[in-house]
């Protein structure tokens, strides 16, 4: 038998490393080393799924031989959630939703649960680690499930949920959360590392050998004794965050790794008194209406996520500061990136922005990384400087270059339809992309950063 050797795991980054250090060599994180004793991994596996001899093993097999039945997924009748995981749950396949506390992880995965047991006729086991199994039924009670094909488990140990899932055979298993339990053979607390890879890695074998899907809550944290969802992202099939701004009401599922479909996918849905309700068409959700007269330093822009486009707007706002010491906070948008716009405002507009804070913020806490939106933020930060309002009902979409150049972007067409049904008027674009015809709103194709702002 190979000897187990004591190895220390990131709690951060999830890297192994052969001794303790006080920060993680890979990751750079502090105080994050944990001991890690890794079990037999093949007696395990062999344990779970039955091939303890070499010799019964799989074999390995023409790519055409293998039988390729097209797996119908479970689709949950939730549009917005079965779009994220690629058009339904695949069956088993594991899935990870993470997210902050108290966005509404439970509350999301209990709906679906709910509605993936009417639409497959079959049992949904809905294992919850946090909450006694009354809770739990009062708030499906209020969500108005009451489908008896959803089963619910109050469980901690996870020998004993797969025994469960063994007898019970449902199509989608959930486990809320994965911090909360554990295996009673190995010598550590629940929610650390070791237990949280060991329970996982469990339940990810269980599912491959059955047909049953499994889907892990996961809280992120921040700091503290909990190891975070990161560390599991590498043996799950799928991985989407549940992200949002506590203070609005709208949340957003955003995919972020998918071994069966697009990573791009987002699923709007607002939080309501009686759970989450779906946003199919998002429309003018995140654009805050100021009556006509926008005040300095807001702009509409045109964001992609996915097959969908969301109307968006940029807010900036500068006040002046000690020079060298000026700060730029961005919210939705990398700080990064805003501070290349600053620089290129400076150097091909001659905005003096040394001396000022700067503040960027893309209203209704939603997240963007796609550069197209380049010119919108610049526009902004330019208005706001200099305490002119831009023209209201515009939209400006365009990546910027070192030069002050715009260059194209992808889905032109697509934002600038979505903007005229969405009633906007005027709309700055990358001179040189072929257009059609747009109806009511008016395109101005521009080709610099200057050129954009004496148009306006
Ligand atoms: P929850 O699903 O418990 O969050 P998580 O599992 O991610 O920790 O949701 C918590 C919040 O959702 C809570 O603050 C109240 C809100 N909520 C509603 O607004 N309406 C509802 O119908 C439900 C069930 C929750
Ligand atoms: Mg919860």
């Amino acid at each position: 038998m190979a000897k187990t050797r004591q190895q220390f795991l990131c709690n951060k980054c999830g890297s192994m490393h052969p001794k303790w250090m006080g920060k993680c060599p890979d990751c750079g994180a502090w105080d994050a080393l944990q001991p890690y004793t890794a079990p037999a991994h093949d007696a395990r596996k062999a344990a779970i799924i039955g091939t303890s001899d070499i010799a019964t093993g799989a074999d390995a097999m023409p790519i055409s031989r293998i039988e390729q039945d097209q797996i119908a997924r479970y689709e949950s009748g939730i549009g917005e959630f079965d779009r994220v995981l690629g058009g339904g749950v695949v069956p088993g396949s594991a899935t990870l939703i993470g997210g902050d506390p108290g966005i509404g992880k439970s509350t999301l995965l209990l709906q679906a649960a709910g509605k993936l047991a009417a639409t497959t006729g079959r049992p949904v086991l809905y294992v919850t680690s946090e909450e006694s199994a009354r809770q739990t039924a009062m708030r499906a009670r209020r969500l108005e499930i009451s489908d008896d094909r959803l089963l619910i488990l109050a469980e901690t140990n996870v020998q004993r949920i797969t025994h469960q899932i063994r007898s019970v055979d449902p199509c989608v298993a959930i486990i809320d959360s994965i911090q909360m339990i554990y295996k009673p053979d190995i010598p550590a607390a629940p929610g650390s590392v070791t237990q949280l890879r060991e329970c996982c890695m469990e339940l990810v074998y269980l599912a491959k050998s059955s047909a049953a899907a499994i889907m892990f809550v996961g809280h992120v944290t921040k700091e503290g004794t909990l190891a975070g969802p990161k560390l599991v992202e590498h043996i799950v099939d799928t991985v989407a965050y549940f992200e949002g701004d506590r203070f609005h009401t709208h949340r957003i599922l955003r995919c972020m790794k998918n071994r069966f479909g697009s990573t791009s996918e987002v699923g709007l849905f607002e939080m309501t008194g009686g759970g989450l309700r779906e946003v199919t068409d998002p429309g003018s959700l995140f654009v805050e209406s100021h009556g006509g007269n926008p005040p300095s330093g807001s702009i509409l822009t045109a964001a992609t996520s996915g097959t969908r486009v969301l109307l968006l707007e940029v807010q900036a706002l500068t006040a002046s500061s000690v020079i060298g010491a000026a700060k730029r906070k961005t919210s939705g948008v990398s700080s990064d990136r805003v501070a290349m716009i600053i620089a290129v405002l400076e150097r091909r507009c001659g905005l003096k922005l040394a001396a000022e804070d700067v503040f960027v913020n893309i209203a209704g806490g939603v997240k963007v990384i796609e550069p197209a939106i380049d010119l919108a933020i610049a526009l902004a930060i330019a208005s706001a400087h200099l305490n002119r309002p831009l023209p209201s009902s515009t939209l400006a979409v365009g990546e910027l270059g070192l030069g002050g150049e715009l260059r194209s972007i992808g889905q032109l067409e697509q934002r600038i339809r979505e903007a005229a049904r969405m009633g906007v008027k005027h709309a700055l674009v990358p001179r040189g992309s072929p257009l059609g015809d747009f109806g009511a709103i008016e395109v101005v194709p521009v080709r610099r950063l200057s050129e954009a702002m004496q148009k306006l």
